[in-house]
């Protein structure tokens, strides 16, 4: 089925999004975590050590968990940990072919409390991928995007490798913006193309004929982080 391309009234990195940032920077985030959250976190903590505790792999909002898949059988070497608040989602086929992976496990967890889980135990992820998330395109909802979050320190204080791809370029603008914000990282959004896609949505797009987007960076863990 064909996607429609993201229509937003933002034609360019929202004007408040550095004040947003550095807000968020300077202020603890002290929503209290959920149970249900922590007893996932510990679920997949423990999976990971089972399996040897390899270099961890976050691949966020996983949807369906294809990309999960994907990215274990690109990674052999790593663990790869799919997380997604949608319990529907997480059961879904996936239509991966062939024998899966094992070097993975998958969470239903909200993010908003997994990445501070995770920092609060000082586990720090080799890579964090963040593909295709909710874009929130409309300009009163900057907040509800990842980098206008008040989790976005702690998934920057988490470091890695960390790639965010999107089909809405200002998506991509304004998460690099951040990034390069709170880090001092220098990154950019750039132009993404592939011929194996490794989401669903990633599919949907490129079938529909939209540009993707994406920004990357290694990042170094800031170990040091209190938020
Ligand atoms: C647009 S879908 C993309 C799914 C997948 N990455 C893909 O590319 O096919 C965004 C996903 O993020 C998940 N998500 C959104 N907010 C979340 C949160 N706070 N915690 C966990 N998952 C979340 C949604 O349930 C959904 O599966």
């Amino acid at each position: 089925m064909n996607s429609s391309p993201i229509a937003s009234s933002q034609t360019g990195i929202h004007e408040h999004l550095a004040t947003l940032v550095a807000k968020h920077a300077a202020t603890p985030f002290r929503k209290p975590v959920a149970d249900y959250n922590r007893r996932a976190f510990e679920q997949s903590v423990a999976a990971w050590c089972k399996a040897g505790s390899a270099p961890l792999i976050l691949d966020t909002g996983c949807g369906v968990g294809l990309s999960t898949l994907n990215l274990a059988a690109q990674h052999p070497d790593h663990f790869v940990i799919g997380i997604d608040q949608s319990e529907d989602r997480l059961t879904r086929n996936t239509q991966w072919n062939g024998p899966e992976p094992d070097n993975l496990c998958f969470i239903r967890a909200d993010l908003v409390d997994y990445w501070r889980l995770l920092l609060d135990a000082g586990i720090f992820p080799a890579r964090q991928y963040l593909l295709y998330p909710n874009p929130w395109p409309k300009t009163a909802h900057l907040a509800r995007r990842w980098h206008g979050h008040a989790v976005f320190p702690a998934i920057v204080a988490l470091g890695g490798a960390i790639e965010c791809r999107s089909n809405w370029r200002i998506y991509i603008e304004e998460f690099a913006s951040a990034l390069t914000q709170l880090s001092g990282q220098q990154t950019s959004c750039e132009a993404y193309a592939t011929d194996a896609p490794i989401t669903p949505f990633e599919r949907k797009y490129l079938a529909s004929g939209h540009a993707l987007w994406r920004c990357r960076v290694a990042l170094l863990a800031q170990r040091a982080f209190a938020g």
